[in-house]
Parts: structure tokens; sequence; C-alpha cells
């Protein structure tokens, strides 16, 4: 894993700019300060720039770990019940800048209008109701292991969450799919464009709200239907692409369907879910801990948990980050919305 810990002089160094910024604006969603995100970025410890750009460009390990962000568990208050509470007068704001700025140094954050009504930072929080459902806020069945947005072809290139609260120590499971043994799959099978990829759970309209926009609802719904016709008429990809020799990877097996597959993508399937099985590692986050999953490299999961619901839950925030904006132009409104339609 790419690791660095923050020193309490690197938390002194940050804590002035982040003050400041949270006293600025009312949400992490404010368009500005999102705007601003790559440019406030530049103000980030120099050592801290250049562990994330090394992480970008050199492709090190699929993980990479900011740990020791100052956090104080009393002053944020209950983990709230749902992510819909947690807008506003956050007790996490700085916090969640300092996660804002550093995804900044990977690419650009963007949201999407089909999940949590088209908010850039998502909470990941038990919901009640949830426990055993396919999706993020469950929590007493596991959440199995996937590329996130694996369905999409606007997905990002990073998925990153940063640690509010765990107090259990509920293991965040990552596949680094440069550990794999690739000589032992059928690359060849796997690079085949032949491989149905239906949506996830997390782009269901059962959660979505109006917004009080007609255009923006409007839009939305479309969204909602393209997503929800890919159910009926799935897409086919391939699980493998880039390089032969060190292969990127999406795919998500609890969302896909194997009918009508060939027996040698069958096999070349399962022998690649066995062999990241057999490479996933626990990685239990702390208060405090942002990792930023690169998502072409690695597929993750959590562990089940008993929730609590009594407002000491665990509570991560989670961004998704791209490299190639430009590629999701189509998507999106205009050249400067991040949210994808
Ligand atoms: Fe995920």
């Amino acid at each position: 894993m790419h690791h660095l810990t923050l020193t309490a002089e690197d938390n002194a160094e940050l804590s002035p700019m982040l003050e400041e910024l949270a006293k600025t604006y009312a949400t992490i969603e404010n368009r500005e300060l999102i705007r601003r995100a790559p440019v406030l970025a530049r103000s980030l410890p120099v050592r801290l720039l250049e562990f994330l750009e090394e992480y970008r460009i050199g492709e090190p390990s699929a993980l990479c770990m900011v740990s020791g962000l100052a956090v104080d568990e009393a002053w944020l208050g209950p983990t709230p019940q749902h992510w819909r509470d947690s807008q506003y007068d956050s007790p996490a704001l700085q916090q969640e800048i300092f996660f804002l700025l550093c995804a900044a140094v990977l690419g650009d954050v963007f949201g999407w209008a089909t999940q949590q009504d088209g908010r850039i930072m998502h909470d990941v929080l038990p919901i009640q109701g949830h426990e055993h459902y396919e999706l993020g806020s469950n929590s007493l069945q596991h959440l199995s292991w996937h590329t996130e947005d694996a369905f999409h072809p606007c997905r990002g290139d990073y998925v990153a969450l940063m640690c509010l609260k765990n107090p259990d120590a509920v293991e965040t499971q990552v596949c680094d799919v440069g550990d794999l043994d690739w000589s032992r799959l059928d690359i060849d099978a796997l690079f085949e464009p032949v491989f149905t990829q239906m949506p996830d759970n997390s782009h269901r309209p059962d959660a979505s709200h109006a917004t009080g926009d007609p255009l923006v609802d409007k839009l939305r719904a479309r969204s909602f239907a393209l997503i929800q016709s890919w159910n009926e008429d799935p897409v086919k990809g391939p699980v493998l692409f880039g390089d032969r020799d060190q292969p990127y990877t999406a795919l998500d097996p609890y969302h896909m369907k194997t009918d009508g597959w060939s027996e040698r993508s069958r096999l070349a399937f399962q022998g690649l879910c066995d062999e990241i099985e057999a490479h996933m590692r626990d990685v239990p986050l702390h208060p405090g801990d942002c990792v930023f999953i690169d998502n072409f490299r690695a597929v993750h999961g959590r562990k089940s948990f008993r929730p609590r619901y009594d407002g000491s839950d665990r509570w991560l925030k989670r961004l998704n980050v791209t490299r190639n904006l430009r590629g999701s132009r189509a998507w999106r409104r205009a050249a400067d919305d991040l949210i994808i339609y």
C-alpha cells in the first residue's frame, strides 16, 4: 500500500486553511468550493502533493492511504441516520474539505444524478431497513466486492473513502489486481467484450427525491430510465482492458448475468474471481484515514457488521474521481457541470 501518515506539524499547517474555508462555505456541495478545489489543493503540504502525484502517475499500488488527519469524534456528534440528513451544518466540514482537496490532486471529482440526490460527496453509513440489501448502506450482509460503477462507461478512476467513525473496526476489503498471478488466467478470453454487466442497486430511483428544479428532475428521470433500460438490455464488455501484462479490471460479479456466455468465458471469469478472492485483503479504516482506491487496479467490498443505530455507527465519506472528465461530456449538461445525467 502507498501510505503516508500526517504528522502533528502537517495538521498544524493544514488547520488554519481548513478552518478558514469551513467558515467561508456552508456545505461541501458548494459549487464554488468544488470548482476552486484544484487551485486550493496547491496549498497542501508539498510532501503530500508529491505523495499523491507519485500514486497517480506511477501506479505503485492500487491503494493509497493518507492517515493521521485530526478528527475529534466528540465534536462530530451522532452519526446521521440517513445520508439525506448530513449535507448542511456538517460537523466534519474541515475534514470533508481536506478530503476534497486530496481528491482534486488525483483528478476531477464528479457525482451521479442517480446517486444520493446528485451530491458530489456521499455518506456511507448503515441505514435502517437496508441491513440485508446489496448496497453500501447495508450492514448485516457483507458488501460483495466490485469495481465501483462497473456497468457505466463513465465510472471513476478512483473511489475514495474518508473514515470519520468506525467503532468496531469493520474491515473494508480490497484486492490489488497487481497481486494476481496472471499466468494462471485466460487473459485473452477476459479481454473479449462478451461479459454482461448489469447496473447496481445504488443507481435505483427508490431513494431519490424531487429537487424542485423541473429541468433537473426531468434529466434525472431520463437518467434513471436509461440505467433501468440496461437491466432489460444489458451492456456487454470486457472484464480486463488496457495492457495485457498488467491489465485493468471492471467487474461486479453480484450484478452480472452469466446467461449466454461461452464455456470458455465462464471458466475464465470464474478463474479470475477465484484469484481475486484468494488475494483479498482486509483494510480496517480508522478515523482520519483517507483511502484512494484505484478503480482500474482494485476491487473493493466490506465485511458485514452489526449496526448500532444509536449515533455511534460507522461513518465514512465517499468521492468519485475521474482523470478524464471530458470522457463523460456527452453525459453532462455543461463543461463545468460535474454531475452525470
Ligand atoms: Fe463500492
